[in-house]
């Protein structure tokens, strides 16, 4: 299994370039299957759930053409399989996003249930509620959901609470279904945008995307369109913690800073010097980090896929840095690596109280899930002497290779096996 070798304390500077985003993509990918039409997507992150999701879609009758370096091209012209199975599906949860489209253009789906993961129980029925809603017959059984139905029908759903794939499962659906459907308490990241400008450049009506209510005209077929996933604003955030931890300069570039606002407002109190372009966000570490209190939320608040990277960042700020997850239950698996390397992090319940600074030493640590990875990398940078982050799988599954983009901003990092 393969590790990062982090010899920590080396000063940072240069340019980053920031890739796709892996969770644009993921859906981007997944609406391919709502026409018969070529789909051709730029910019796809060269990560591993992208793969999964492109063997996913080859399982279902996809006939893809990936060899483009951050190009797709996908055909549906028929289902080969109406199925989603457990062995894709357990690698990767996001898999459930072919559920809406395969079931409103195909009328069939059997998708393995996800389960729990290591951040929390993630049950998804938000997302099958929404589809009974639109008429489909779901039944739970063997550990799949199977669905079936004619053409869904419009229908009015408001979320009970804010879901990222449940909004653009039923939006992906909506656009086959006859008549209207109005999306409330949608969820409103920028991934949503994204996955409504490219549905009506397929040719579908949707409204409203980015705003807590959507509505979409659902039309009997859509084509095939072009579309280039929009950047990915955490693997940007991450490197931004990067310079805020270790930048005598750090630009990152091909940002979309105007998605990072809760990101880079969190920062700024936190005592980082940023310089916000039009593309770029160029930051350096401050001679004293100040603890500032942070609270993830939907966005536009501040993501809980962020929640890691700065708590790296609060074990090195002065004062104490209270940290609530609202998202996630279990989203704290990092810190015990952390304290580990010597941070002073105490869980309350869905709060982590974080002491600083605190010097960090090099230890060898374990990888729980992506974000964690991503949190105890950063840590990596700044604690002195070695840190090996084992089972790194879980990073490759968001993160472009981040040894050679970090090598590139003069740390000392490398893979090994
Ligand atoms: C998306 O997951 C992202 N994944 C996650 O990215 C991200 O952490 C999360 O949104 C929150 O921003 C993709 O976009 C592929 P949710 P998702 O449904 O859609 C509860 C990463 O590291 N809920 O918005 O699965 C749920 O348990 C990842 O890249 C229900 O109760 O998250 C959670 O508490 C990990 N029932 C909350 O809602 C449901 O049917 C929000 O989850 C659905 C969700």
């Amino acid at each position: 299994m393969d590790k990062l070798r982090i010899t920590g304390g080396r000063r940072l500077s240069g340019r980053v370039e920031v890739a796709g985003a892996k969770n644009a993509a993921l859906p981007g990918l997944a609406a391919c299957l709502l026409t018969g039409e070529t789909v051709e997507l730029a910019n796809l992150p060269k990560v591993r759930d992208v793969r999964t999701m492109l063997r996913v879609l080859e399982q279902l009758g996809a006939r893809v053409d990936a060899s483009g370096g951050g190009r797709a091209s996908v055909r549906v012209e028929r289902f080969a399989s109406h199925e989603a199975p457990y062995d894709l599906v357990k690698t990767m949860r996001a898999s459930v996003l072919v559920l809406g489209p395969l079931l409103a253009r195909h009328g069939r789906a059997r998708v393995s249930l996800p389960g729990g993961c290591a951040i929390g129980e993630r049950p998804i029925n938000l997302h099958i509620d929404g589809l009974v809603r639109m008429g489909a017959e779901v039944r739970i059984e063997h550990g799949y959901v199977e669905a079936r139905a004619g053409r869904l029908r419009g229908a009015s759903i408001a979320f009970p609470e804010k879901t990222v794939t449940g909004t653009e499962n039923l939006m992906m659906a909506a656009t086959l279904a006859e008549g209207t459907t109005v999306l409330s308490n949608a969820a409103q990241e920028p991934e949503v945008v994204d996955l409504a400008e490219m549905l009506i450049a397929m040719g579908a009506s949707v409204h409203g995307a980015g705003t807590d209510e959507i509505l979409i005209e659902g039309r009997s077929a859509i084509g095939g369109a072009r579309h280039r996933v929009i950047a990915d604003r955490i693997e940007a955030g991450t490197y931004l913690v990067a310079g805020a931890l270790a930048g005598d300069r750090v630009e990152v570039r091909g940002c979309g800073p105007e998605y990072l606002e809760a990101v880079l407002e969190q920062l700024r109190g936190a005592g980082v010097p940023l310089e916000v372009g039009a593309e770029s966000v160029a930051v350096s570490a401050p001679r004293e980090l100040r603890a500032r209190d942070l609270r993830t939320a939907p966005y536009p608040g501040y993501p809980t896929d962020m929640q890691a990277q700065y708590i790296a960042l609060a074990t090195q700020a002065s004062g104490t840095s209270v940290v609530a997850e609202t998202i996630f239950e279990h989203r704290f698996m990092h810190v015990g690596e952390m304290v580990r390397m010597g941070a002073d992090i105490r869980i309350e319940g869905r709060t982590a109280v974080v002491v600083g600074p605190r010097r960090l030493t090099g230890a060898q640590v374990m990888a729980t899930d992506l974000r964690a990875s991503a949190g105890l990398v950063l840590a990596g940078l700044v604690a002195e002497g070695v840190t090996v982050v084992d089972r790194v799988y879980h990073l490759d599954r968001g993160y472009e290779p981040m040894e050679a983009k970090l090598v590139a901003l003069g740390a000392e990092v490398e893979r090994i096996r």
